[in-house]
Formats: C-alpha cells, structure tokens, sequence
C-alpha cells in the first residue's frame, strides 16, 4: 500500500473536483489513474458499486500522487476493506452512524451525505464540518445549498449528484462549497471501452472549467 500522509481536505478544496468512478473491472484502475494525473486531477472516489472496488483502489493508491477515497460505503466492514486496499478519505450517501463512528475514531476522513439539517445535526454531532451535499440536483442544487449554508455557516459542502459542466462554475461561486463530486470526467462507458485518450481529455477539460473559477 502507497503511504497515504496526504491532508484530505485542503487536497480536495484545492483540486475543487471529486471525480466519483465506477469500475467493472479493476484492469481499468491503471490506466484511468494514468488518465487522471494526466488530466491534471490526481484524485478519485472509488465507489463500492462493484466487486472491483477494493483491488481498484488498491492499484490507484498505488500511483504516486493519487488521492484515493473510497466512496458508496454503506458498512463498517466495507470502510475498513477500503482502508486496508490504501484508501485515504470515505465517502458515504448518508450520515451512516456505525460507518461515521467507526471513521472518527480511527481518525480517518470522511464526508458523509447530508440532504437535510436534521442530517447535518448528525454528521455535525461527530465533529464533522465537510460534508457531502446528496444527491444535490434532486433535492434542490444550489437552491438549496444556499439556504443550507444560512444557519450552518460553519459548514463546507461537496455538492454531488447531478453536478456536470453545465452548473459546476455556478456551484463553484457558492462559498460554502468545497470541491464538487460528480461522474461526468470519469464517464463509465468511456472507461468500460478502454477509451482513456477520451477519458484524459474529459479530465482536462473539468481541471481548466475548475480553474475558472
Ligand atoms: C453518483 O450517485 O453516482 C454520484 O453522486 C455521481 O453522480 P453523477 O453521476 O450525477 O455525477
């Protein structure tokens, strides 16, 4: 396993872009973190979708530089899994206590998913203040976000869901927004058809619409 000394959040607040990959196959994880780094964003979510997450995220962990989370994690024995491959974050789609728990007293960093400010009173219950906002376009976007943000100040979101090229900028002006997570660069038909010159491009283009802002 890669050493893993990376600080998480300022990393992601910097690279302002969470890119949330589905892998069938873990022969993919190489050539896409070559996509990525290539592309100029080293970072990715592994989700727990498929059976290749865990031998994915161990190969991706691998690459220098790469900052691998592992995301869709709905159990404490599949955050412990994506530890043990290399992951250095966890993502959740809710505020799962058992998995939230098990991560801040292992002091592992995770951003677990909030809709609501009963949910934010959760995470923020754990002492956690960067917290996933999902699935964000269902349930409002920056609509929402922003009345989110009033009364939690104290508060950074990663918008995901429904988050592509088209709203990132508009996302990305909120300031209670982090970084912003989405599948748009890391499209899973691409990466399923070997396409990674695509896949690179994609990349590209989201780190220079990123940078606009
Ligand atoms: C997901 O649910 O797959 C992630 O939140 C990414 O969503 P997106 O495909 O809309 O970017």
């Amino acid at each position: 396993m890669a050493c893993q000394t990376v600080d998480v959040f300022p990393a992601l607040a910097k690279h302002k872009l969470v890119p949330v990959v589905v892998l069938d196959s873990a022969c993919s994880a190489g050539p896409l973190a070559d996509a990525l780094i290539g592309g100029g964003l080293p970072v990715a979510e592994v989700t727990f979708r498929t059976d290749a997450a865990e031998a994915s995220i161990r190969v991706m962990a691998e690459r220098d530089g790469m900052i691998v989370g592992a995301g869709t994690v709905l159990t404490v024995e599949q955050a412990k899994r994506a530890v043990g491959a290399g992951a250095s974050f966890i993502v959740s789609p809710g505020t799962n206590p058992p998995v939230v728990e098990y991560c801040v007293k292992e002091g592992i960093p995770i951003t677990p998913g909030i809709a609501t400010p009963t949910d934010i009173d959760l995470a923020s219950g754990f002492g956690l203040d960067v917290l996933k906002f999902f699935p964000a376009e269902a349930y409002g976007g920056i609509k929402t976000l922003k009345a989110l943000s009033a009364p939690y100040g104290h508060v950074r979101f990663i918008p995901t869901g429904g988050v592509s090229a088209s709203n990132l900028l508009d996302y990305l002006a909120l300031p209670c927004v982090h970084a912003c997570g989405g599948s748009w660069m890391v499209d899973r038909k691409l990466v399923n058809a070997g396409e990674f010159a695509k896949v690179r491009s994609l990349v590209s283009q989201a780190v220079a619409l990123a940078q606009q802002h």
